[in-house]
């Protein structure tokens, strides 16, 4: 298909999707949700899943999804309706990037109030009020912020103003330079502060924590929740890498672009560990605290810092960013089929949804306050979002995506798209995804979901 049927054109250098991707893949979840899901899950033996489930799925899914979006070169709506019209694939198939599209969606509503809390943070590190904050302070200010939804409304308004402004511009246009910058300035501030967090905390208790693990804390929970972390982290299952796929150059191999994503985002995920934990078990906070645990503890590592409330600032600037590049790749999806298939402009298109999912992200953050009431299986309205989305949306959109790509799509039509004279990973990439990737993924979500 000629490069020129993208309708949004295709990023000049090969290099800008790996910052794009990666743009995408690191965020929150890295920096926020990693922490936290490991220390719920046991720690080292969840890293260990983690780090197969990150190769032997996420990697192999990942490369599922940008080699499509790179064959067709289009939204993936469209995709599966032409593939349809050529009597390539059934035109059910049609749920899949519906799935897609409704997850990254329904992220979104609760990703942004998260990012909202990062400005908040952002905020209240430039006027210093990290200085000296004791744990109980640093815990207190957390409280304050989550009994506070008038504060949290507005950081989530002006977080998605940020989103809709930028989706609404080309991608190939906005990300480039953010990211190029963001993502060598994210990981120098945090090894860093990784380095700073260690002189000063246990970190033979994090070691022990993070890098130890026996078989017994191998459980299927476990497992479920590494699988759900994989492919959140990858932004995987929710059609954002397909569309970067579909504005990737031919110059660049696919599964080489692919594994510097993956271990970019594994390094800042790591990163984030060795940040957060010395101090997590030389305070004694609590491991299984949850979502508070990153928003607890920097306080109290900024607070120490030399220079901390510059240190706090830059830091909480490029969370924010970082946040903002992952939360575009969740509307992505959308506003391009929107656009190109009804010509909505792409600001136009991404309003509409951006005002949708601030609405629903008012639910979510009263669920941290007024509305903290569990609504089902023990779940408030944020947890039962959450819950949604990486037990059941991003694993059922992935293994049908990947059941896509690997039984229905031509292998021929495939393997054009990636041997190429540098790169002739394909076989290996496709025998992984079908005979491991597909069951692998079948078989823990199925345990999963039976043992919940
Ligand atoms: N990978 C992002 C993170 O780790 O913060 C989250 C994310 C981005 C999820 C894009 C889904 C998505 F479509």
């Amino acid at each position: 298909m000629p490069e020129s049927r993208c309708l949004q054109g295709i990023w000049s250098s090969p290099w800008i999707f790996i910052f794009a991707a990666s743009g995408s893949a690191v965020g929150l979840g890295n920096i926020w949700r990693f922490p936290y899901v490991l220390g719920q899950n046991g720690g080292g033996a969840f890293l260990l899943v983690y780090c197969l489930c990150l190769l032997l799925v996420g990697l192999p899914v990942l490369v599922a999804e940008v080699a499509l979006g790179r064959t067709v070169r289009s939204n993936p709506i469209d995709t599966v309706n032409d593939l349809s019209e050529r009597r390539i694939v059934h035109k059910a198939w049609v749920i899949v990037p519906w799935l897609a599209g409704i997850s990254g969606f329904l992220i979104l509503t609760f990703y942004s109030v998260i990012a909202g809390w990062s400005i908040a943070y952002l905020e209240r590190a430039l006027s210093g009020q990290f200085k000296d904050i004791s744990q109980l302070g640093a815990e207190a200010m957390f409280e304050g912020l989550l009994a506070n939804p008038t504060e949290m409304l507005l950081w989530h308004s002006v977080f998605m103003v940020l989103v809709v402004l930028t989706v609404g511009q080309s991608v190939t246009r906005g990300l480039s330079a953010l990211v190029r910058i963001l993502l060598p300035a994210l990981i120098l501030i945090l090894v860093g502060l990784a380095a700073y967090s260690i002189s000063i905390g246990n970190m033979t208790k994090t070691l022990e924590f993070m890098f130890a693990w026996s078989w017994q804390d191998i459980t299927f929970d476990v497992v479920l929740a590494a699988v759900g972390m994989a492919l959140f982290s990858l932004s995987v299952g929710m059609g954002a890498m397909f569309s970067y796929g579909a504005y990737m150059s031919k110059r660049m191999s696919i599964t080489r672009a692919c594994g510097i994503v993956v271990g970019v985002d594994l390094l800042v995920a790591l990163l984030a560990g060795l940040l957060i934990f010395p101090l997590v078990f030389s305070f004694q906070i609590d491991v299984e605290a949850g979502p508070s645990l990153t928003f607890v503890s920097l306080p109290i590592i900024f607070g120490g810092v030399p220079a901390g409330q510059v240190v706090a600032g830059v830091f909480f600037a490029l969370l924010v960013i970082a946040a903002l590049t992952s939360a575009i790749s969740m509307l992505e999806l959308f506003v391009a089929w929107l656009h190109e298939k009804f010509y909505i402009a792409r600001l136009k298109a991404a309003l509409l949804l951006g005002i949708v999912v601030w609405f629903i992200g008012i639910a979510v953050l009263l669920s941290f306050n007024h509305w903290d009431n569990k609504i089902v299986f023990d779940l408030n309205f944020f947890e039962l979002l959450d819950e949604i989305t990486s037990m059941i949306l991003l694993p059922v959109v992935a293994i049908l995506l990947s059941v896509l790509v690997a039984w229905f799509i031509p292998r021929t039509m495939l393997q054009n798209e990636m041997i190429t004279k540098q790169s002739n990973h394909f076989e290996w990439w496709y025998r992984t995804l079908k005979y491991i990737s597909i069951p692998a993924m079948v078989v823990i979500t199925l345990a999963g979901w039976i043992g919940a």
